[in-house]
């Protein structure tokens, strides 16, 4: 059963947001709709998500010694990791003291704090379908798991990295040494480690939200939201939509390597099962224990967004992740690099029919850095899509 309280009382619900982002501040948002007490944590000052919590701390989350002081400080019921890059063993042995209950589960975020945890995990132990890989610490390293196997063309990645940095193809043995020295500059934490993946030539690739809350009957269960398609530019997501067709064979199986991950991992939360398709065959290829950028696009296509499914499901409560209507998102990036920018065109934005903008208040703009994104329903998700990418395009941001 799930008591909630009032915010600023001696009986307040408590949620810590670990990383408090654009994908941070709409759960935050969600939090505070029902009555729940948050406190919004991130490296820098004026996080998104700090501009809409209650409270708002600034520490380096990769650091056990400040994590663990400002957990036994603020004491939450719940803290919710929305970031990878936080000191993860810190949180298990929180957790392990009964100190704090994390989201979904500590072990989780530490699996999913790096490309290796989670690859390991659902290749080798749960027998899972993915691109063959190899983990490699040097450039001849690479170079023989190339020649050993992996083959041309490939994928290199940081194993520490999200949004495409650091992630390059190899097309063939002139790029190897290139692809190294931009993932040696690109990883978030320099451990000189990298994945090297067999280019999976698929279809299309598809986010699949998997949520795991408590049904009536008090045991956890597992539902599903509409598959969501999306375009990625340089590993990085530039548009999304919901639904995605696909034949029932690849959706069956979708949900089947999304239930046996997300089984796995535990807990209560929403998951973003990332899944590449050819035909009826599917590849698994990560996980975020938490809402997906990708999802953005449900502020605008369910009844509950991936945001309020998540709130609703760390508390305990029933979710609904039925489509409301077909959508699509579109990100819009800074294209400059400077403090405070402004942004033009808005009004234009929302002149296109049935669309909505977020803007995420980002202190600093950098030329790639995403700063808003556009978002539109429709009958149909052609429709949305263009709607989406116009209403995108209409939207300047500049120096101010
Ligand atoms: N093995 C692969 N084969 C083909 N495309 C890939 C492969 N790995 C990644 N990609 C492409 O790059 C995108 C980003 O890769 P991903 O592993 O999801 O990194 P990130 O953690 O930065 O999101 C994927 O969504 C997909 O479009
Ligand atoms: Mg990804």
């Amino acid at each position: 059963m799930t008591t909630l309280g009032t915010p600023l009382s001696p009986h307040a619900t408590k949620v810590m947001l670990l990383g408090s982002g654009e994908l941070g501040k709409e759960v935050l948002i969600a939090l505070q709709r029902l009555g729940v007490e948050t406190i919004a944590v991130d490296r820098y000052e004026n996080a998104p998500g700090q501009q809409v919590a209650h409270h708002a701390r600034t520490i380096t989350m990769s650091d056990p010694a400040q994590l663990k002081a400002l957990i036994e400080s603020e004491r939450p019921h719940l803290v919710v990791p929305e970031i990878e890059a936080i000191a993860t063993p810190m949180l298990e042995e929180l957790e392990a003291a009964g100190t704090v209950r994390v989201i979904p589960t500590a072990r989780a975020a530490r699996l999913t704090m790096d490309r290796e945890g989670i690859r390991v995990l659902a290749a080798e132990t749960l027998g899972l379908p993915t691109s063959p890989y190899k983990f490699c610490n040097s450039l001849d390293e690479l170079q023989a798991a190339i020649d050993a196997g992996i083959g041309y063309p490939c994928i290199v990645k940081p194993v520490m990295s999200s949004s495409g940095k650091g992630q390059s193809k190899i097309d063939g043995p002139a790029d190897v040494k290139k692809a190294w020295d931009y993932a040696m500059a690109g990883g978030r934490v320099s451990h000189g480690r990298v994945i090297v993946e067999g280019f999976i030539d698929f279809d299309y690739e598809i986010t699949q939200l998997t949520v795991r809350s408590v049904g009536a009957d008090g045991q956890i269960t597992t539902s599903f939201c509409d598959p969501i398609g999306h375009v990625q530019v340089s590993g990085d997501y530039v548009e999304s939509w919901q639904p995605h067709p696909m034949h029932p064979a690849a959706l069956d199986k979708s949900r089947q390597i999304a239930k046996a991950v997300t089984d796995n991992l535990g807990g209560q939360g929403l998951f973003g099962v990332e899944l590449f398709v050819k035909g009826q065959d599917v590849w698994f290829s990560e996980v975020s224990p938490r809402p997906h950028d990708t999802g953005l696009v449900t502020l605008c296509t369910q009844h509950q967004s991936e945001f309020e499914l998540h709130a609703r499901a760390i508390l305990g409560l029933p979710v609904d992740t039925s489509l409301r209507n077909p959508g699509a998102s579109a990100v819009i990036y800074g294209g400059v690099e400077a403090q405070g920018i402004v942004f033009d065109g808005v009004e234009e934005a929302l002149r296109v029919p049935d669309t909505d903008l977020r803007l995420f208040g980002k202190p600093e703009s950098f030329v790639k850095r995403r700063m808003g994104v556009a978002l539109a329903r429709a009958a149909d998700v052609d429709t949305a899509r263009s709607n989406a990418k116009l209403a995108a395009s209409k939207v300047k941001p500049r120096e101010a």
